[in-house]
C-alpha cells in the first residue's frame, strides 16, 4: 500500500491540511504540490486537497483527477473561506463525485481556511451584496486552519486509511 498527499494551495492552508494528513499515514508515503505531479502511477490511496476557489473546484485538480484516478482509492479534502458545513459548499463541490467517478471515493474533509487580504478587500468594494456577505465572514476565518482542524485532519486520515486495510 502507497499513498500519496497532493495538494494545491495559494497561502498554504491547504498545505497545512496537507501536511497533518500525510504525518498520520502508516506506510510507503509521499507528499507533492500538484504541479509537480505528472500522474498517480505508483500509488493505491490518493488524498488530493484544494482551495475552493470561486464557488468551485479548481479546474486544474478537477482536470488531474479525472485523468489520473481510474482504479485508485481517492479521498478529497479542501480548504474554504465559509465556516465549515456552509450550505453552498456542497453545490460548489458537488462535481467531487463525477471527478472520481473512475476510482474509488473513500471520503471528504472540509476545513475553514484563513481568506487573503486582497480578496477580502475586493469582495468589500463588491456591489453584490452577496459579496459583501462573503467579506464579513473574513475576520471567523484567520488564523484557520487552526490545531483543533489539524487534528480533525488526521482523524480523517485515520478513518480513511481503515477504510483500504
Ligand atoms: C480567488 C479566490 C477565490 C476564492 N473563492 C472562494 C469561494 O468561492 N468560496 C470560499 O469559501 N472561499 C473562497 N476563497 C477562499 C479560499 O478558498 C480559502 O482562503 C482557502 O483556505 C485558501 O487556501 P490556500 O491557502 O491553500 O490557497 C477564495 C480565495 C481566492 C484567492
Amino acid at each position: 500500500m502507497k499513498t500519496l498527499v497532493a495538494y494545491m494551495t495559494q497561502t498554504g492552508n491547504t498545505k497545512k491540511i496537507a501536511e497533518a494528513i500525510y504525518d498520520e499515514i502508516a506506510g510507503e508515503k509521499d507528499i507533492k504540490d500538484i504541479k509537480d505531479l505528472t500522474n498517480f502511477e505508483g500509488y493505491d490511496l490518493v488524498f488530493v486537497g484544494f482551495p475552493v476557489l470561486q464557488f468551485n473546484v479548481p479546474e486544474n485538480v478537477s482536470k488531474f483527477v479525472k485523468e489520473n484516478v481510474a482504479g485508485k482509492g481517492i479521498a478529497f479534502f479542501m480548504t474554504h473561506g465559509v465556516p465549515e458545513g456552509f450550505e453552498a459548499i456542497k453545490s460548489w463541490t458537488g462535481s467531487l463525485k463525477d471527478i472520481a467517478a473512475k476510482g474509488n471515493l473513500l471520503g471528504t474533509f472540509e476545513c475553514q481556511g484563513e481568506i487573503a487580504q486582497h480578496v477580502l478587500d475586493m469582495l468589500e468594494k463588491s456591489d453584490d451584496p452577496e459579496m459583501k456577505a462573503f467579506a464579513a465572514l473574513g475576520p471567523a476565518a484567520k488564523g484557520q486552519p487552526d490545531e483543533s482542524h489539524l487534528q480533525k485532519a488526521k482523524e480523517f486520515a485515520k478513518e480513511i486509511q481503515a477504510k483500504v486495510q
